[in-house]
């Protein structure tokens, strides 16, 4: 912070109350945290103190002012503990103006001046009104401007007219007062989407009321692994759905905040919680469950007259929920298993002429887009709708990478990047050992500021296709409100910026953070703090001493640590490269930005057996093929172990062991729900011979085809967590130790979580 006000001061933004004269100056030289950055901030003279007597002006019968002029003052409130008088009449000097006015071009752009005689929003629509409050709002909470705001001209619309979020209320769901609390947030940051994934394998969540099976049977799921936590009991199935009038109602909280929600209902594929309510509009003729297995099931809806008749009966009932133009119909993942196995499929494409299920399932979109367009509505789909004609009208939502948009795009259709995985926030964003579980591929804050919702192979003609971007928050490995936010904050802010703003500036947006945390915390949201939080890394450097190295993931603060067990402060000793402690000893570390701590502190206790010792984080995998992190079913000492596997290869490397001296090995493993419907790549999963029913965990030395160090039979950990012994053969040198699980995974598998060496 200290450096945000020396930076005010060098521009001439005085932080004291006297008022500094200073000339316009460009927006680089105003260190004021905002996010998204507007397209143009313009230094003026002057600066603005609010106190209790500043009204907020609007003038008489200015009905979209006066909205405004209320939230505001909400806002302010929840601020700064006083509410300013809404007063209709003429700007006052030393109030804040709100002003509809003809001749602002877009309706989400708007003008704020602030001055010494006061503060004016100005805007043609409402919605830019809005924006230029959310603005307002954010120069109140930036400690920047602590004492009074500096005098700014600022011009800002949108890049884009598409800023989105994506949840996913399928495979798990939040509540209406967490859905109201992401769209409160939403709106501080100018995002305009709420696209909301209400429907999947794993279970229907929205009331359709002429088809009360989809909620009675489809809302419900086998609690499987971490799932029975949340019910209580493996026996206790996992239900949730929102009621007509409870979307209505997100809808309507939406609507006041100027977002629009996108339904998506899935079709053909992601339709096994629909097939399971009702099967006679499934193609696969078997009766299914509502799925508890993560990945790509293969049930699809049927192509019968009577699954469209139930598909656009659900349809009229979600456009009357959902005044959205966008309806988003999925089209991803169809495993077209079903379709080639049904005569009835088979005889459809055959009698239209169609000759493979790709083009099938274009037909099965277009029919569904034609209906949508009789409603006046838009179909929008994942990018597999191209696979097949659609109609021009359809948007595309490019999320295996980004060809589906400049295939779209190039094409003459709208388009919406979504690419996974850069813009998946189900994806983790720091590698320290206590990010929660989930996918790990690395989807820092930066990975997602650095993606330009233009790729460079969309033609320069064909650019206004871009609608923009959306960030998605699929809910797998999010089963509750706080992992759930932990994945959205601060990425969200990066996905902001690069929608709204003109220009991408990391450095600037970076600074900007440390202060949108803050108000993240003002707002009772839990971020993340993984993009400063330090990294504390150590080896053995001799007898009795271990190496300590610090990084933090941004680079961004001054890294400062302790090693007497006390809490890291501005004055602890400044990291300045690779030190060497005593053991045992804790290091405990943080990044400092001024005076004021970026990230919760960390610490490491590091003792001579402890740099013998590996968890499954700090493994490597034998392959990459689907390396997930999980969280055991069941807690120690309140917290569940999470661990790194591929699920397609229960084998871990532990590179560079000096094995002299080493005689004992101590593995500790837990096994966990193997609930993954892989479709093709199932036959990719590796399966080694075992010896026994309950297999065995085989150490190898140099490679994992290599000698056999040791046998630990699994048996002795029953079906949970547990450490077992091994003896290891005398070897001398360094080698790289593998670690393998004999047998299949299914429904179970075993993990290994830790490794200690003795
Ligand atoms: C998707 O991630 N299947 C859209």
């Amino acid at each position: 912070m200290r450096r945000l006000l020396l930076l005010a001061m060098a521009a001439g933004l005085s932080a004291c109350a006297t008022q500094p004269k200073q000339a316009a100056g460009p927006v680089d030289t105003v260190p004021l945290s905002l996010i998204p950055m507007p397209a143009q901030v313009l230094r003026v003279p002057g600066h603005f103190k609010l106190d209790a007597a500043t009204t907020i002006v609007v003038a008489p019968g200015d009905t979209q002012a006066r909205r405004v002029a209320g939230q505001l003052q909400a806002w302010i409130r929840q601020a700064r503990g006083f509410a300013p008088a809404i007063v209709e009449g003429k700007a006052a000097s030393g109030g804040i103006a709100l002003a509809t006015q003809a001749g602002i071009k877009g309706r989400e752009a708007y003008t704020l001046d602030v001055g010494g005689d006061g503060v004016r929003i100005a805007a043609n629509d409402e919605t830019g009104l809005f924006y230029g409050a959310v603005t307002y709002w954010q120069l109140l909470t930036d400690p920047a401007a602590r004492n009074g705001v500096p005098g700014l001209h600022i011009v800002d619309a949108p890049r884009f007219e598409w800023r989105g979020l994506m949840l996913d209320s399928s495979r798990h769901f939040q509540s209406v007062n967490e859905i109201e609390h992401l769209l409160d947030q939403m709106a501080m940051h100018k995002l305009n989407t709420f696209h909301w994934h209400l429907t999947d394998d794993q279970g229907w969540r929205l009331q359709i009321e002429k088809y009360p099976k989809l909620t009675q049977t489809g809302a419900c799921r086998k609690a499987v692994g971490p799932d029975a936590a949340l019910t209580g009991g493996a026996d206790k199935p996992y239900c949730g759905f929102y009621t007509q009038e409870e979307a209505k109602q997100i809808v309507a909280y939406a609507a006041e905040r100027h977002i629009t929600v996108v339904p998506e209902i899935e079709m053909p594929g992601h339709a096994q919680a629909a097939v399971a309510s009702y099967p006679k509009f499934g193609a696969g003729g078997k009766k299914l469950a509502v799925s508890s297995d993560w990945g790509v099931n293969t049930a699809l809806y049927n192509v019968d007259d009577g699954t469209f008749t139930f598909l656009q009966d659900v349809l009229d009932e979600v456009m009357d929920i959902f005044p959205s133009t966008y309806i988003h119909v999925g089209g991803d993942e169809a495993a077209k298993d079903e379709w080639e196995r049904s005569k009835a499929v088979q005889a459809k494409m055959k009698s239209l002429g169609i000759d493979d299920e790709e083009k099938m399932q274009g037909w099965f979109i277009a029919r569904i887009g034609d209906y949508l367009e009789k409603h006046g509505r838009r179909l929008i789909g994942w990018d597999e709708i191209l696979d097949g004609k659609v109609p021009a009208s359809a948007t595309v939502m490019s999320w295996r990478g980004t060809d589906g948009a400049i295939k779209a795009a190039n094409a003459g259709h709208d388009v919406v990047l979504a690419p996974s995985p850069t813009l998946y926030l189900d994806r983790l964003q720091s590698t320290l050992p206590d990010e929660p579980p989930g996918r790990p591929s690395g989807q820092t804050m930066k990975t997602i500021y650095d993606f330009d919702p233009v790729p460079a192979d969309i033609a320069p003609d064909n650019a206004q296709h871009v609608l923009g971007a959306e960030v998605t928050v699929f809910t797998e490995y999010l089963p509750n409100w706080y992992r759930t936010q932990h994945a959205i904050f601060p990425r969200i802010a990066a996905l902001a910026e690069r929608t709204w703003s003109p220009k991408a500036d990391w450095n600037g947006f970076l600074s900007r953070i440390p202060v949108q945390m803050s108000r993240y915390r003002a707002a009772g949201i839990v971020p993340s703090d993984g993009a400063f939080a330090v990294a504390i890394a150590a080896e053995p450097a001799g007898n009795d001493t271990a190496k300590v190295t610090l990084s933090n993931q941004t680079g961004y603060g001054k890294l400062r640590y302790t090693t007497d067990g006390s809490a890291p402060t501005a004055q602890s000793t400044a990291y300045g490269g690779p030190f060497d402690v005593t053991l045992p000893t804790t290091v405990r570390a943080n990044a400092f930005d001024g005076g004021f701590g970026l990230a919760g502190p960390r610490d490491r206790a590091i003792d001579a057996k402890s740099l013998l010792r590996r968890s499954s984080d700090e493994l490597d995998t034998c392959s990459d093929k689907l390396v997930l992190r999980l969280e055991s079913p069941r807690a120690v000492n309140g917290q569940r172990p999470v661990y790194k596997v591929d699920i397609m290869d229960t084998c871990w490397m532990w590179k560079g062991v000096k094995l002299d001296g080493r005689y004992g090995v101590a593995v500790t493993v837990d096994r966990l729900p193997f609930n993954y419907a892989l479709w093709k790549d199932a036959k990719g999963v590796v399966s080694r011979k075992a010896r026994s029913a309950a297999g065995e965990l085989e150490v190898r030395q140099d490679t994992c085809d290599g000698p056999k160090l040791t046998t630990i039979p699994l048996a002795k950990a029953k079906d949970g967590r547990a450490t077992l012994d091994g003896i290891l053969p005398k070897r001398e040198g360094t080698h790289d130790l593998c670690f393998v699980i004999t047998g299949k995974p299914g429904p179970k598998m075993w993990v290994l979580g830790e490794v200690q060496l003795r």
